[in-house]
């Protein structure tokens, strides 16, 4: 028998699969570490939390399932994208990652928009410019911690900086690198015109590699600390939003995923790249070589919801919450959310939104609150939806991944908000399970990741839209709709007592 390994450096957690190449899933395990909130907006980690999680995740796995390392013939990484981890000449971590949920450069974004003609900027990211990617991170540390900066000589992403650390090679794969906004997307190559108006040496910039390339090999130590074998193969891998599209089939154009972590992200697969002009949906390179998908991603999807438990209803399971949710009616009687608690990429790009409850009575009670957030989040899925329309999608269904997808009533929600099928697969692990298949591409077990999720991932069920609670959202997203543009000035005007 042999295996594959999927690392999956996630916001919250190192998620580890196991997974036999005849597509059988072995297990799962999750390690999980902290993340700070040093002041409001900012959203860092510590990337030797992660580093020792992978090691405990991957440790654990071999011995929970009792594998021979030597049956381990690949392994594939996935992770957060756009969080910056600096390293110095020494490749030492110079300060906490700058994760991809922080905020706090929105000067930055503006002064990029500024400073660069914004058709040529557009052409070479293919994206608008948004707080969360790396860019503007990286303007942040030059204009604000200058001694810091001063000390870069590396800059990688989180599943690119536990590949060096497994394997000792410092490399980027693309379909990270694109969420950088400092590579030439469509030719995935870093931006000589990006690099020169920012001043930014490419040096700093691993090389670019493609996800089921084979970066480097086991090292002896990470043998010793994990029980791995050394000199198993480590291939490129993808961003999460990548290696979730591979892990649930999602690599034809035409197809779509619906992503329920602690963001949102409506995915459709392009096989050509294809030039969004303006707007909020952002365009990356996929795990298949010279492949595409577009996105719009919603900041606070899953967050939106244990933000909501926890606050209002500590202690109630998830489960017991949907369940009192499903006795309200579609609409929640009369209650509207908007689930902007950090912001919001798509449609807005506005740091500045924040969550509301709009239409709040005295007769509103958890259950109506807990439905309203759960419709808030699926409005927001609509707003991507409708713009991935407007940009030439086509597709009837989405494949439903992430800890939010675990809702029968919230998929239903999703289902009749967009008027989408959702699609249950087999496998329900996501990134992780992407890494794994990108890691039998690049062990030469597969020909190729497309022909690999045919025979691995097969949908088992769906979610229609439930035609009563169409009718109502229909009605109601559009209210919804008008709520933004209506608080956005309360929004700017908020930020000064926060
Ligand atoms: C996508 C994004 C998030 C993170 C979550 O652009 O920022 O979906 O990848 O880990």
């Amino acid at each position: 028998m042999r295996y594959l390994l999927g690392l999956d450096v996630g916001t919250s957690a190192v998620k580890a699969v196991l997974l036999e190449t005849g597509g059988r899933l072995v297990g799962s395990v999750l390690e999980e570490y902290p993340l700070s909130t040093p002041r409001p907006g900012w959203s860092e980690q510590n990337p030797e939390d992660m580093w020792q999680a992978t090691i405990k995740a991957a440790a654990s796995i071999v011995s929970k399932f009792n594998v021979a390392p030597s049956a381990i013939v690949g392994i594939g990484l996935s992770g957060q994208m756009h969080s910056s981890i600096f390293l110095d000449q020494n490749k030492q971590v110079i300060r906490p990652a700058i994760l991809w949920n922080d905020v706090r450069t929105s000067a930055q974004c503006r002064r990029i928009e500024n400073t660069m003609d914004r058709d040529l900027l557009r052409s070479e990211i293919c994206n608008p410019v948004l707080e969360g990617f790396t860019l503007p991170k990286v303007l942040w540390l030059k204009e604000n911690e200058p001694e810091n900066y001063g000390r870069l000589r590396h800059l990688v992403l989180p599943k690119d900086y536990i590949r060096f650390r497994l394997t000792g090679e410092l490399q980027m794969e693309v379909s990270d690198a694109a969420g950088m906004i400092m590579m030439n997307v469509r030719k995935a190559k870093w931006s000589a015109p990006i690099l020169e108006a920012f001043d930014i040496d490419e040096a700093i910039l691993p090389p670019i590699i493609q996800s089921a390339d084979v970066a480097g090999t086991i090292t002896a130590e990470v043998a010793r600390l994990t029980g791995l074998q050394e000199g198993t193969p480590v291939v490129g891998g993808g961003a999460d939003n990548a290696c979730g599209a591979v892990g649930s089939g999602v690599v034809t154009p035409g197809r779509g995923m619906v992503s329920l972590g602690t963001s949102g992200v409506i995915l459709a697969h392009l096989a050509e790249p294809r030039l969004l002009e303006k707007g909020t949906v952002h365009m990356f390179n996929s795990c298949i070589p010279g492949q595409f998908y577009m996105m719009g991603v919603t900041l606070s999807a899953g967050l939106s919801f244990s933000w909501f438990r926890n606050t209002v209803a500590p202690g109630e399971s998830y489960d017991s919450l949907t369940g009192r949710a499903r006795e309200v009616p579609a609409g929640s009687r009369g209650l509207v959310f908007l689930p902007y608690l950090s912001g919001e990429r798509t449609p807005h790009g506005d740091a500045n939104a924040r969550g509301s409850f709009v239409g709040l009575s005295n007769t509103h009670g958890v259950a109506d609150l807990t439905r309203a957030v759960l419709e808030g989040v699926a409005f927001a899925f609509r707003d991507s939806v409708e713009l991935l329309r407007q940009a030439g999608w086509n597709g009837s269904s989405l494949r439903a991944l992430g800890g939010g997808a675990r809702s029968p009533l919230w998929k239903e929600i999703i289902a009749s908000a967009t008027g989408l099928v959702l699609e249950e697969i087999n496998i329900d692990e996501g990134p992780a399970l992407g890494a794994a298949i990108l890691a039998g591409v690049g062990a030469g077990v597969y020909k190729s990741a497309p022909e690999a999720v045919d025979s691995i991932i097969q949908v088992k069920s769906a979610v229609d839209p439930n035609p009563q609670w169409q009718t109502t959202y229909e009605q109601l997203y559009q209210v919804y709709r008008d709520l933004y543009p209506a608080l956005k000035g309360s929004f700017d005007n908020l930020t000064q007592f926060a």
